[in-house]
């Protein structure tokens, strides 16, 4: 019964998409609770006490649609960022607004840029619309390349991605140098700021990315519930941008795409800025401490601004993360971005961080034996 039919293999699966593997993430054994998953960027402070009453309130209204436009969370946006509802859009997380932009803006043959290795979702969804990834290297200092970009723009471009912090390097762009290369795009390109990591950032590093937009730069920025808010099971995101790119956004988007329990969730974590702040305050603690603690052990370690460290090992990574999962300790291996010594390890509670210390310690002296 469980043979494979032969007809299984004449799925007339468009073009476009015939290259692309799923994005499954481990196999079921491997989610067990007990543990220390830092291989997500996933927040282990967990959500707001506010934002899980929320959801647990709004459960006993389920059994109606939720309010397609989310009027409610984009107002409260709007005093958490000072920009109108009208320039603001809501998503199922921002990988359902990576993929609404790519549905909305490029038409088959459009060129879509950006930088790697950076999140996989740019190459996919542009594959999925049929448009034409094209992937450019970091530069020395693993940050997007500005000036590689600038180059390669031509006339079937349509979208730039920027991940400012990148994923999985966590470096970022200095706000002047970005704003030079918005005012010398040419016209007719959206350049897609992912700010999915920007609370974790020093606040200094912070780009004015509203004030871009309100200056008219054809900028989209990105941010999801996912990371500081620790809501990334409840599925949702925002874009701000112009008000004729979400009006665009809004014609493609579901109607109904962000659930009930998402938005009264994500109000619940706005309104709670206590927590906001000992999320952060933590998550920059930990990741100096962590960085300092990975240098010590004589591993390269990108000096990073989001929840996550990129670290370089003396041999290949899939290894040290196969053994490390044997003391429970989960990390991201980088085989798929094509720096097979290289992991990316979320930064967690200090308990978990020093689990994985603990484990780390050893993995690498049992492979020096
Ligand atoms: C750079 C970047 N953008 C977007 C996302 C997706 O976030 P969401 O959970 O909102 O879909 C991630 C998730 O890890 C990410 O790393």
């Amino acid at each position: 019964m469980n043979k494979k039919s032969s007809r299984a293999k004449t799925v007339p699966v468009r073009r476009s998409i015939g290259g692309l593997s799923s994005y499954l993430a481990d196999k079921p054994g491997e989610q067990v609770s007990n543990v220390t998953r830092l291989c997500f960027n996933e927040n282990l402070y967990g959500p707001s006490p506010a934002a899980v009453k929320a959801i647990v309130q709004s459960a006993l209204n389920v059994h109606f649609y939720p309010d397609p436009g989310g009027w409610e969370l984009r107002e409260a946006l709007q005093r958490r960022h000072g920009i109108p509802p009208e320039q603001i859009i809501l998503g199922n997380g921002s990988d359902g607004l990576i993929s609404l932009i790519a549905f909305t803006f490029i038409d088959p043959g459009d060129e879509v840029l950006f930088c790697e290795p950076t999140f996989s979702i740019y190459k996919s969804s542009t594959l999925i619309a049929m448009g034409t990834p094209k992937g450019l290297p970091l530069d020395d200092a693993y940050r997007f390349d500005l000036e590689g970009l600038r180059d390669a723009v031509g006339p079937k471009t349509k979208l730039l991605y920027i991940c400012n912090p990148n994923n999985p390097t966590g470096t970022v762009l200095a706000p002047g140098d970005i704003e030079t290369f918005l005012k010398a795009l040419p016209e007719g390109i959206l350049v897609v700021l992912d700010e999915a990591y920007v609370d974790f950032m020093d606040l200094d590093k912070i780009p004015p990315v509203l004030s871009w937009i309100q200056k008219g730069y054809p900028v989209i920025s990105l941010r999801t519930f996912s990371k500081v808010y620790g809501l990334a099971g409840m599925r949702i995101g925002y874009a701000m941008a112009s008000e004729e790119v979400i009006q665009a956004l809004y014609k493609v988007r579901e109607p109904f795409c962000v659930s009930t329990m998402a938005i009264q969730a994500a109000l619940g974590a706005l309104s709670d800025t206590e927590h906001y702040r000992k999320v952060t305050r933590a998550v920059r603690e930990e990741r100096k401490r962590l960085q300092a603690e990975l240098t010590q052990r004589g591993l390269k370690v990108i000096p990073s601004q989001a929840n996550f460290i990129f670290v370089e090992f003396a041999s290949e990574s899939d290894e040290i993360c196969r053994r490390l999962t044997e003391y429970g300790v989960l990390i991201r291996c980088s085989q798929s971005w094509g720096m097979p010594h290289w992991a990316r390890i979320t930064i967690g509670t200090p308990q978990a961080n020093q689990a994985l210390l603990g484990a780390l310690d050893s993995v690498l002296g049992d492979m020096a034996r």
